[in-house]
């Protein structure tokens, strides 16, 4: 299958999943009775950094978080991604110390912390690389909803490419769901989303 294609749809199938998901009527309610209306996407994690660094949600709270989950051997879909983040990023100017962009793994195996460190190299500095074991990398998947998949390479059999969504996701400085975007938004579209959730 198309790899392009084929992130297209997933990406397309999440967001359809996400706008369900944010059209719910406000059922969540908290032991006081308060209705809070939000979207269960996201969650906590701790996982390593492109430093080596262990790193959680928590680091970032008071900034928000564009969260993209991709890996490194990515052919097209995941560049295309982390440079439409890189370039609104540029496009923000001072805001963008307001804001961390984060690249989550979802291939551990693979994607050492200096195999980030060496990939991240190409977009912008601000980029902050993540990984962990495979369970990390599931649990944090999950909570963002996020689908991969291992497929093997027909031409290289004991390589493989990793079928995934292509979500930003837009998380507030408490660390909760605010909005979203894909690879394929528009630079001037995905700065807008961000100024609005700043
Ligand atoms: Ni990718």
């Amino acid at each position: 299958m198309n790899l392009r294609l084929a992130a297209v749809i997933l990406a397309g199938l999440a967001v359809g999943g996400l706008a369900a998901l944010t059209m719910l009527p406000s059922s969540t309610t908290r032991p006081g009775g308060t209705s809070t209306g939000k979207a269960a996407v996201g969650g906590s994690f701790e996982l390593t950094s492109q430093d080596g660094k262990r790193v959680s949600d928590k680091d970032f709270r008071g900034k928000l978080m564009l969260v993209y989950f991709g890996y490194t051997f990515c052919p097209d879909v995941c560049p295309a991604g982390l440079q439409v983040i890189s370039a609104a990023l540029d496009k923000l100017g001072p805001k963008a110390d307001e804001v961390t962009p984060v690249f989550i793994s979802l291939d551990p195996e693979r994607d050492t912390p200096a195999k980030l460190k060496e990939y991240l190299a190409s977009f912008s500095p601000r980029l902050v690389g993540l990984t962990g074991t495979p369970e990390d990398i599931a649990k944090v998947a999950r909570e963002y909803r996020a689908y991969y998949k291992k497929v093997p390479d027909p031409k290289h059999p004991a390589d493989y490419t990793v079928d995934h969504t292509s979500i930003i996701y837009i998380m507030g400085r408490d660390g909760n769901f605010v909005s979203h975007a894909t690879h394929a938004t528009n630079v001037d579209a995905l700065t807008g989303l961000i100024q609005k959730a700043l």
